[in-house]
């Protein structure tokens, strides 16, 4: 399960989905894309430019989209004699992917010579332009300024193109971004972004105290929980910057993120953060214990090492709480008991405005360190119990939490 889990939570589920194809070499991944909207509960439609059949069969879309693809203006189908201005306006958002040079000069200029278009300039719904060509042609001013020209106006959006591998064999910028991308913006662009304007700061996974270069202290936090809520927080709107801890799950792809490693790290780059965050999300997993002393070189079998002398880890939730700042602050308990208790405790005697407790440990497959899914309790600095969560994908448990934080934060 990726961390934004459209699937699961049919992101798209009631939405109409344009997507348009354009010639270019890229075309090949909008198969994918197509796929991907329609499993996350989106009714796709499609739309090729003439060139864009010379890359990818309209066959392949239509079967993928289970709805029957438009190519041109004259091919009415019997359903309306002004298909070319009608078809689409019903539509919630367009995407064209890829959006080649030539489809970009045309639609900055006002042209109307393709039924994409068409459909483009007589409505109004929200477009994410994918542009996708060769690195010379995209670093062209003339195309940079069609580029600019389109996304001066509020309706259209550029996902500009990453760098890597292009079909002519170069690395450059150019490469259309990967489908999975595309629709965490589309997914952005049709939520409401009660977010915006909000900078958020989200800790996440574990820390690691070394004993020496090769062998450490730390637990099995994968960071997951705190990359959905940096995602969530992303999807609504929200400027997110992200501080975690080493794991091997990657971290969200659009939101800025600080890699630390020791638990004292993880406080440096907190308290540095913080004072220009509105909200902040602190789901890492901080080592409580360092060793003493952290050998400069491996430690042999025979050194006589049989046992390590422990020192307190600075307390991160106790030492925000000391820091000035405006910031709302919601932190995480993971328990293998009492878990409510242990919760109101800690929320009183860390002073944050809210909590989320979950069950880890053997007993607790599907809401422990490495699940994908997550279930628990939300609780105020009162202690009082706000709501329980139910279990499920740990991106649907991030918006929960913070339905609840951006109705508080807005009193
Ligand atoms: C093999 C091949 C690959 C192409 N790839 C691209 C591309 O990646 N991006 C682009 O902007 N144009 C590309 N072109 C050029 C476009 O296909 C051409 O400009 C065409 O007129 C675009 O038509 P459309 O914008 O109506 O789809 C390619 C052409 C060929 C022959």
């Amino acid at each position: 399960m990726s961390i934004s889990a459209h699937d699961e939570r049919q992101t798209f589920k009631g939405r109409r989905i344009l997507v348009g194809v354009t010639g270019g070499i890229a075309a090949y991944k909008s198969a994918e894309l197509v796929r991907m909207l329609q499993k996350a509960g989106a009714d796709v439609h499609v739309c090729m430019t003439e060139a864009a059949t010379k890359f990818i069969t309209p066959l392949t879309l239509e079967t993928l989209s289970g709805n029957p693809v438009r190519q041109n203006i004259w091919d009415l189908r019997g359903d309306s004699s002004i298909a070319h201005t009608e078809w689409g306006r019903d539509m919630d958002a367009v995407i064209v992917a890829p959006a080649t040079a030539d489809f970009l000069g045309r639609l900055a200029n006002g042209l109307a010579d393709q039924l994409l278009l068409n459909v483009l300039l007589a409505s109004r719904m929200p477009v994410l332009l994918c542009p996708s060509m060769n690195d010379l042609m995209w670093a062209n001013p003339l195309v940079q300024q069609n580029v600019e020209r389109l996304a001066e106006l509020d309706r259209f959006r550029v996902l500009s193109p990453g760098v890597g591998w292009l079909a002519c064999g170069v690395v450059g910028a150019g490469r259309m971004p990967d489908p999975a991308d595309i629709v965490d913006a589309v997914a952005r662009q049709l939520r409401d972004n009660d977010l915006e304007g909000q900078r958020v700061l989200v800790t996440a996974g574990p820390t690691r105290e070394h004993f020496d270069p090769v062998r450490f202290l730390s637990n099995p936090s994968t960071g997951r929980m705190g990359f959905a809520l940096a995602y969530a927080a992303w999807e609504r709107g929200a400027e997110v910057t992200l501080i975690a801890g080493p794991t091997s799950v990657p971290a969200p792809t659009h939101v800025e993120t600080r890699h630390i490693g020791t638990t004292e790290e993880l406080l440096r780059a907190v308290s540095e953060e913080l004072p220009r965050c509105n909200l902040l999300l602190m789901a890492a997993a901080p080592v409580d214990f360092r060793p003493e002393v952290s050998h400069e070189h491996k430690q042999k079998k025979g050194s006589g090492m049989s046992a390590v002398a422990l020192q307190p880890n600075p307390d991160v939730l106790k030492a925000v709480a000391e820091l000035e700042h405006s910031a709302f602050v919601v932190g995480f308990a993971a328990e293998t008991q009492e878990f409510e208790r242990n919760a109101v405790q800690k929320v009183r005697r860390k002073q944050m405005d809210l909590i989320f407790v979950n069950r880890v440990g053997a007993q607790a497959a599907s809401t422990g360190f490495s699940s994908t899914t997550n279930a628990g309790a939300i609780i105020d600095s009162d202690g009082r119990l706000i709501r329980q969560v139910e279990l499920g994908p740990k991106v649907a448990v991030a918006h929960t939490l913070l339905d609840e934080a951006i109705r508080r934060m807005n009193r």
